[in-house]
């Protein structure tokens, strides 16, 4: 499984991540994206069917804030 947050310490929102996965991403009050699994905590699995969307935001994100990794986070980086 894939797990996903954001990282809203470089996310610039630019906007292309939930244009590319809206079932993914949306924004916070501030414009910043988000995982909206679960609230970018990064401990729910992407469904299977969201992992292309997935991939194609992650390399979409112009400064790479878009954070892929196998097992589940500990800590988010900073939920909002
Ligand atoms: Fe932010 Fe990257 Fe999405 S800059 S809005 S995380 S594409």
């Amino acid at each position: 499984a894939k797990y996903v947050i954001v990282d809203k310490e470089t996310c610039i929102a630019c906007g292309a991540c939930a244009s590319t996965a809206p079932d993914i991403f949306d924004y916070d009050e501030e414009g910043l994206s988000e995982s909206i699994l679960d609230n970018n905590q990064g401990i729910t699995p992407v469904p299977e069917d969201f992992e292309d969307d997935l991939e194609d935001a992650e390399e979409g994100c112009p400064t790479e804030s878009i954070i892929v990794a196998l097992d589940a986070f500990q800590k988010a980086l900073k939920s909002s």
